[in-house]
């Protein structure tokens, strides 16, 4: 199922994942219910350890608690210093694929393999001020690359417009790589990510703190599709900027 979710992910790119970070933890099944009522297709989980980042979140129990209430693949961030030790347990928990930090581990290339080894696609994470270069090695093993527009740790930062200039550069190297943007999309910042060359937009605030789900996507959604690349036909090439 997770590798086979590869595809589910890929064919609902251009998209919006919420990441349920801010949702209400005390209703998850109805929240996945109203998430995938507005239109979302697949769902980003950030989990965090008070050791990589500052911040904690929620670990396995979670991910299969969700796991039994959708078939939406499930894309697990995470924020952790060690992913290998908890990559196992994700994938029993239900995790469709699993993004590390290239900050966080010695071997990114090794990592990657040893992930996509458990039958799962692989994300690379980087930092806003983590230059693309350290990514070089790992490339070959991985499905996705996650550029943050933030500093990883916390939902509501403002967008690092670096992270454009890495969209755009890995865009242009690999054309057929999935990239995925997270940290401060709104529906300004949303469309210079999609001209950049983004394929999947990690939105936390810009969702959860309206009230209307399906608005606020169908709002990204919009952006999304009137600043894709030239080569999109759904778009108006409208571009950066604009
Ligand atoms: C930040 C997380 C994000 C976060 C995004 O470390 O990885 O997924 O929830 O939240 P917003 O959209 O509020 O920046
Ligand atoms: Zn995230």
């Amino acid at each position: 199922m997770a590798r086979a979710s590869l595809e589910a992910i890929r064919d609902a790119a251009p998209a919006v994942l919420p990441s349920l970070l801010l949702c209400d933890f005390g209703d998850l099944k109805g929240e996945v219910a109203k998430l995938h009522d507005a239109g979302a297709r697949v769902l980003h989980l950030d989990v965090m350890d008070g050791h990589f980042v500052p911040n904690m979140t929620y670990a396995m129990p979670i991910v299969s608690g969700l796991r039994r209430h959708t078939d939406m693949p499930l894309d697990v961030h995470l924020m952790i210093s060690d992913p290998l030790k908890y990559a196992g347990p994700m994938v029993d928990a239900g995790a469709d694929m699993l993004t590390f930090h290239v900050e966080a581990v010695r071997d990114a290339a090794e990592t990657a393999a040893r992930i996509r080894d458990l039958g799962v696609s692989v994300g690379v994470a980087l930092n806003p001020e983590t230059p693309l270069g350290s990514l070089r090695e790992c490339l070959a093993n991985v499905d996705m690359v996650l550029v943050m527009s933030v500093e990883a740790g916390f939902g509501g930062q403002k967008f690092n417009p670096i992270a454009l200039e890495k969209l755009q550069t890995l865009r242009s190297e690999f054309p057929d790589l999935l990239l995925q943007i997270d940290g401060g999309i709104d529906a300004t910042t949303i469309g210079p990510a999609r001209a950049a060359g983004c394929d999947l937009f990690v939105v936390g605030s810009a969702i959860f703190k309206k009230g209307d789900y399906k608005a606020a996507i169908s709002t990204l959604d919009d952006q999304i599709r009137s600043h894709g690349p030239p080569n999109d036909p759904d778009s108006n090439d409208l571009g950066v900027g604009n």
